[in-house]
């Protein structure tokens, strides 16, 4: 209501301003809209006006022609479609509440470039009053499925859930794609928002919980749509290939060194954890990143990191640092130094 006033007087100033005629009707579709073949488009469609009422709530779509006025979709007479459109057009929208949308199902690969406009009561409302003709909705037909978005949301370090979505836009809201995860969660929940212009994205939640720990855990969804076409997000796993990296080949004892934790993963892992170990003690390095700095390293000392992604986690082996003894000029050292490195090289 207040809205309508407000473009009254907008006019009404126009009017006195410029002595415009403004229109008094507006019809709001997308210019352009794509749609799959074989699955179902809804072309989003409202109209307001502040003069010349319907006097019937009618929506009439036509095909954008240079000649005539091809029928879409007309409720009232549905034998006038043209046969391109026959027996494929339902009116979704409540005319009555200014919601004229067209709902298009089984999109063909000849829909592609059509350009379709609607006509609110085109029995009482003239071209005079609105050029209806003058806003047309594009048909963009696509003939494959676009591969779904795969992510993973949270890590499992702690034992907590993690969430992985898979999600995909489409404009057929009045059947959403159904996703199908080659991979058992531990529940699986779907929801569909309104993006903008007739776009929608839907997206699946597969929960996992820690407690099933599964440190192979490789996964793909695929989405399917009304029609039958189908695509697949790629292939998410866990860590593997873990392994501790250092640069230098000579490290000199009591020197510092900074050690890389490489692995294979998609998602790429987020965090990692590092433990060192002398003689018999293991410890926890309080770290959680894929550098390690070693500020004086110590011919004793074994290192190995864990790689987490959320899908899972895994352990590298163990790593003994080539360290070279610090004081070379002293004979007993040196040979105590050679026996050691020596060892550890048969390992
Ligand atoms: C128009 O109707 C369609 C189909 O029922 C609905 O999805 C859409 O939300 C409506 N649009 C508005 C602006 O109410
Ligand atoms: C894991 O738990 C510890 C304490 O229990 C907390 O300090 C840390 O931030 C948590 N890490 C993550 C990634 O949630
Ligand atoms: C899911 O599919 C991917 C790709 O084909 C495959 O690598 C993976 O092993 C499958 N996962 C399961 C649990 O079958
Ligand atoms: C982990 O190691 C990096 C590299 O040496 C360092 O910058 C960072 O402060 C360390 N973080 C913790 C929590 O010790
Ligand atoms: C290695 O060196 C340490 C001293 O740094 C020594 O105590 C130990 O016996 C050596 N180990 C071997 C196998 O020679």
């Amino acid at each position: 209501m207040d809205s309508t006033r407000r473009y009254r007087l907008s006019c009404l100033l126009q009017g006195i301003v410029l002595t415009v005629v403004c229109d008094a009707w507006t019809v709001e579709i997308p210019k352009k809209i794509s749609a799959l073949q074989d699955s179902c488009v809804v072309i989003p469609c409202t109209f307001s006006y502040s003069s010349n009422p319907p006097q019937s709530f009618i929506a009439v779509w036509y095909q954008y022609a240079s000649r005539g006025y091809p029928v879409v979709y007309d409720g009232r007479n549905p034998s006038s479609v043209i046969d391109k459109f026959r027996g494929r057009t339902v009116l979704v929208g409540d005319v009555s509440d200014r919601n004229c949308s067209l709902k298009i199902n089984s999109i063909t690969r000849n829909d592609n470039g059509e350009k379709l406009y609607p006509w609110i009561d085109p029995d009482h409302i003239s071209y005079r009053v609105y050029t209806f003709y003058d806003k047309t909705v594009e048909l963009a037909v696509s003939d494959y499925a676009d591969s779904p978005e795969i992510s993973v949301l949270g890590t499992a370090v702690n034992g907590s859930s993690v969430r992985i979505t898979c999600s995909t836009v489409h404009t057929c809201p009045a059947s959403p794609p159904i996703f199908i995860w080659n991979y058992t969660g531990d529940s699986v929940s779907s929801h569909h928002e309104h993006q903008s212009n007739g776009r929608w994205k839907s997206t699946s939640v597969l929960t996992l919980t820690s407690s099933r720990n599964d440190d192979s855990r490789e996964m793909t969804c695929k989405v399917q749509h009304p029609g039958g076409k189908t695509a697949s997000s790629i292939t998410l796993y866990a860590p593997k290939d873990v392994s501790v990296f250092l640069d230098n080949r000579a490290i000199k004892e009591g020197t510092a060194v900074i050690l890389k934790c490489v692995s294979d993963g998609n998602p790429e892992p987020q965090h990692y954890q590092w433990s060192q170990t002398r003689g018999r003690k293991t410890i926890d390095l309080n770290n959680d990143t894929q550098l390690l700095e070693i500020s004086n390293v110590r011919r004793d000392s074994v290192y190995s990191c864990t790689a987490h992604n959320g899908l899972g986690n895994k352990k590298s082996e163990p790593v003994t640092l080539p360290v070279e003894c610090k004081y070379m000029s002293i004979l007993r050292s040196m040979l105590m130094c050679m026996s050691n490195n020596s060892d550890s090289r048969t390992e």
